[in-house]
């Protein structure tokens, strides 16, 4: 597919990177500003392909109405990435930035080599002057990295270096990108810096209430995005830490967060206490969040932010824990279904899922599992691929069910509150159990019909003698 701008456009844009994040904020972009040109470029010729096909490459509620309207018209994919540097001066840069694995700083700091050969590839392909954004989360003064590459040699041009981090949340990122709570337009306090933010500013403000829309300085705007992860991150591990007091104590989470979140200063949201949270960015900007603060010495701040994490990977552990002592302290040779294995519901998406740890954890306990998801199998293969163990895939959720001892829950998926749960205990085998890591189904209904069930921060329903 041809990159080449064309003269009639009122501006020609170019993201690099087609992911969750480059591909459906694009698409939106080229919907909301027809006279402009939009090309998304990739490494990944596969990907590519997808976007330009009936089959996109990630399944999000509303993208493929929204691409089909706008591909072709004023929004192009494409592998030439030096092509798209040269012929477009407003270059979104949304490469993926996972926490490294290797070296100083594995396992916790951002690894930005796709960042940096972004950079020089802009430098080496760009002869005229180029405003270039960060949408991908950075670390803060990573923008100060990026200028110091880009002017690391003369080639004609000048290079403005923006931060307009992504707030989307996956599953709802149409919406989110159509209707944003804010969006977040960093730059350097300089004259150029401000005309550079101003052009971007213009692009939003084409859709975006001008009141929110945020201009900031480069730094808070880059830190602002690790800290709103780090904050909605928090705020689940501290009603999941309360989850396991509840279960001591036959509070019942649901209620606690109920009260706790009517109060308007707390407020209601991301309080569903749950197996743990998951997604490819929460985890790790928070990783990079504490990276941060031990690099500046900071080590009190660090301990408190990794906290949030260590909660999160203990809930998770705890999930596993109450399903073996609950089923007589042994799962060998138990065929246990786990319902969902994407991060959570209305997407694909299974990256840092509670669902592969617990599969795995299954797994090392010698149960035979059954993964169901209604659109994660794929990504569940891949994510299980090499275990040793009895795994089985099914989309059909009666089906994965069936010969069950036990049904864990792990996405929020509609589905699963909809199904007859008459006919699912009907076909597992007795006693019949179901871990709610979710807390969606009507648990004293799957009780009445016989599951003994063992809810997140709510006293389970059994018919064993205590
Ligand atoms: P992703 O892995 O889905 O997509 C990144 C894409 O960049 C890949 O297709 C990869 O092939 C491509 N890429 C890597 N190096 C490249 C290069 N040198 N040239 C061209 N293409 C290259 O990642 P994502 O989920 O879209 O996330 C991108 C960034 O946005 C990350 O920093 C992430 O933290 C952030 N973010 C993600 C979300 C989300 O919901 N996924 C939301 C907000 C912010
Ligand atoms: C999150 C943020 O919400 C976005 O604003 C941000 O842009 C994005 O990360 C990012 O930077 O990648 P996302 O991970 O797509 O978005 O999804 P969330 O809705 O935040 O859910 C994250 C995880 O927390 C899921 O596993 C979800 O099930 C879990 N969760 C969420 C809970 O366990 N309880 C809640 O109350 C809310």
């Amino acid at each position: 597919m041809k990159t080449k701008p064309n003269a009639g456009n009122k501006k020609n844009i170019l993201c690099i990177g087609a992911g969750y994040v480059g591909g459906p904020t694009m698409a939106m972009i080229a919907a909301k500003c027809p006279d402009y040109r939009v090309t998304v470029v990739d490494i990944n010729a596969q990907r590519i392909a997808a976007w330009n096909s009936e089959d996109l490459p990630i399944y999000e509620p509303g993208l493929d109405e929204l691409v089909r309207t706008v591909r072709g018209r004023n929004l192009f994919f494409s592998t030439d990435i030096e092509g798209g540097i040269r012929d477009n001066d407003i270059i979104f840069v949304s490469v993926n930035t996972p926490t490294k694995t290797f070296g100083a700083g594995a396992g916790m700091a951002a690894d930005l080599q796709y960042w940096e050969k972004t950079a020089r590839q802009i430098l080496e392909n760009s002869v005229t002057n180029k405003i270039v954004i960060e949408k991908s989360t950075l670390p803060v003064k990573t923008a100060l990295a990026m200028e110091r590459i880009l002017n690391s040699q003369p080639n004609g041009g000048a290079f403005d270096v923006l931060s307009n981090p992504e707030f989307l949340a996956e599953g709802s990122a149409i919406r989110d990108l159509e209707n944003p709570d804010r969006v977040l337009i960093g730059a350097r306090e300089t004259e150029r810096g401000r005309s550079a933010r101003n052009s971007i500013v213009e692009i939003y403000s084409r859709w975006v209430p001008r009141d929110r829309i945020i201009t900031t300085n480069i730094w808070s705007s880059e830190l602002s995005k690790l800290v709103s992860n780090a904050f909605l991150a928090q705020r689940i591990s501290s009603i999941n830490a309360i989850s396991a007091l509840c279960e001591k104590t036959e509070a019942d989470v649901a209620e606690v967060a109920r009260a706790v979140g009517m109060d308007s200063r707390i407020g209601a949201k991301f309080l569903n206490a749950s197996v743990g949270f998951g997604g490819s960015c929460f985890k790790k900007d928070i990783l990079n969040l504490v990276y941060l603060c031990r690099f500046y010495g900071l080590d009190d701040v660090a301990d408190y932010w990794e906290s949030v994490v260590k909660i999160n990977a203990y809930q998770q552990e705890r999930f596993v824990m109450n399903m073996i002592t609950s089923m007589f302290n042994t799962l060998a040779g138990k065929r246990i279904c786990i319902f969902g294995f994407a991060f959570k519901a209305n997407t694909g998406d299974t990256r840092e899922s509670p669902a592969i740890f617990i599969a795995k954890r299954l797994l090392e306990e010698q149960a035979e599992v059954v993964i169901s998801d209604p659109k994660a199998l794929d990504n569940a293969r891949i994510d299980l691929s090499g275990l040793a163990g009895v795994l089985d895939y099914r989309e059909d959720p009666y089906e994965a069910a069936a010969g069950c001892h036990a049904i864990a829950v792990m996405t929020e998926w509609d589905i699963y509150r909809a199904l007859d749960y008459e006919r699912v205990y009907r076909e597992m085998a007795k006693p019949a159990f179901i871990f709610d890591g979710r807390n969606i189904l009507d648990h004293s209904e799957c009780f009445r019909i016989g599951f003994n069930v063992y809810p997140i921060g709510k006293p389970p329903l059994t018919h064993f003698d205590s």
